[in-house]
């Protein structure tokens, strides 16, 4: 394959760009520190992991093994009910809720979903797909869900089945909905037809190796949970995980001759490099210590917090994150350092590129912008 001096010059200024961007990137959960250069030469080759990675594909290219050894770490990390689970290497947190909540309305067609208002712009989307009716639960100040305005939606509609989406690590503040508080409210109502799906995106890599170990994953009773791979592992492409229980996902699951497999994923063409990247990230990380890899990125963040109050600003983070939360600076400021921004807030996070230096130079910055020019 050739390209001519034009298009060679377009891309290499592309990645001129992308290489400054990608240096002051503080307010997305992308973690940059990786280097997968060993995997390189797989890129010569067509990869396809088409259909279920659990069966034998007549498509010879594919990286299956790999797949079914990273989906083993995820339902060990996520204490899956031993011989009930199944799960697949998808595009990304996103899918994966699209596809817990596909379950959902599998398992229960008449079911109703209620997600907080916090929740992942995906919730709403997916739910709009599956032309489900919800309810939007009000969210606690720290973007926790409100377990009284739960309580009080669900029991107005109890007589239909309950569809839970609940986030572990919400998208702006990090909060996590407290499922055994969740189970205990649709307890108390008498409610037994119940599906509960959890999106922890970022914080699915993160609660499984902090000293205390939050509870959020099956040993509250879910059903399903989903995880971004590009966020805490980091991966050049995006990705993900979703893990669900065995015996929902073989309610969706079809035989199809042309693949000789059985089609029980979103998308029918799957990515195989990105099976091998989160496989590499693995072994990396167990390597690195995860315990330590994660406790780094917690005391970053604690600094982040600390130096933005020395400097006036009302910076705050939930337990153990690694998001912090603070005013909404300067338009100039969320630009150069591509904060993320909603309504009066915005955040940073300390992913595992970012160290204190980086934080320095962005509060030096933003001391600069919130001093007033004096005439
Ligand atoms: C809580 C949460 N869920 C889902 C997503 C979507 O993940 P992805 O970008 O992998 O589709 C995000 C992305 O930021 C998120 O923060």
């Amino acid at each position: 394959m050739r390209i001519n001096e034009n298009a060679e010059s377009t891309l290499n200024k592309l990645l001129d760009d992308i290489r400054k961007n990608s240096d002051k990137m503080l307010g997305y959960p992308l973690n940059k520190k990786f280097d997968y250069s060993a995997l390189y030469p797989f890129l010569s080759y067509t990869i396809n992991n088409a259909g279920d990675p659990y069966e034998l594909s007549s498509l010879g290219t594919n990286t299956m093994a790999i797949e079914r050894s990273v989906l083993n770490f995820f339902a060990d990390l996520f204490n899956a009910p031993e011989g009930n689970w199944w799960g697949y290497v998808n595009h990304g947190g996103s899918e994966g809720n699209l596809y817990g909540l596909y379950l959902a309305r599998e398992c229960y067609p008449k079911g109703i979903v209620y997600y907080c208002e916090s929740a992942h712009y995906s919730a709403q989307k997916n739910i709009r797909l599956l032309n489900l009716p919800s309810v939007v639960i009000k969210a606690q100040a720290n973007g926790e869900i409100d377990y009284d305005d739960l309580n009080e939606a669900v029991r107005v509609n109890r007589h239909l089945p309950v569809i839970i989406f609940a986030t572990a690590g919400t998208t702006m503040t990090e909060a996590r909905d407290d499922v055994d508080t969740i189970q205990a409210i649709l307890k108390e109502l008498r409610i037994t037809n119940k599906y509960i799906h959890v999106d922890a995106a970022l914080s699915g890599m993160i609660y499984p190796f902090l000293e205390s170990r939050p509870r959020f994953a099956f040993e509250t009773g879910i059903d399903s949970i989903s995880v971004s791979g590009h966020k805490f592992l980091g991966s050049p492409l995006p990705c993900g995980v979703v893990i669900s229980k065995k015996s929902n996902r073989d309610r969706i699951a079809e035989k199809i001759p042309y693949i000789d497999s059985v089609d029980a994923t979103i998308a029918g063409s799957r990515n195989g490099i990105t099976p091998l990247i989160l496989w590499y990230a693995i072994q990396s990380l167990k390597e690195e210590g995860a315990h330590e890899y994660v406790q780094k990125c917690i005391e970053v963040a604690k600094y982040a917090e600390q130096k933005l109050k020395e400097i006036g600003i009302p910076a705050w983070r939930n337990p153990n994150a690694i998001t912090v939360v603070l005013p909404t600076p300067p338009r100039k400021i969320c630009k150069t350092w591509q904060l993320a921004v909603q309504n009066d807030i915005a955040h940073l996070i300390t992913m595992p590129d970012v160290n204190k230096e980086k934080i320095d130079a962005f509060v030096i910055d933003l001391e600069k912008e919130l001093i007033p020019v004096e005439c």
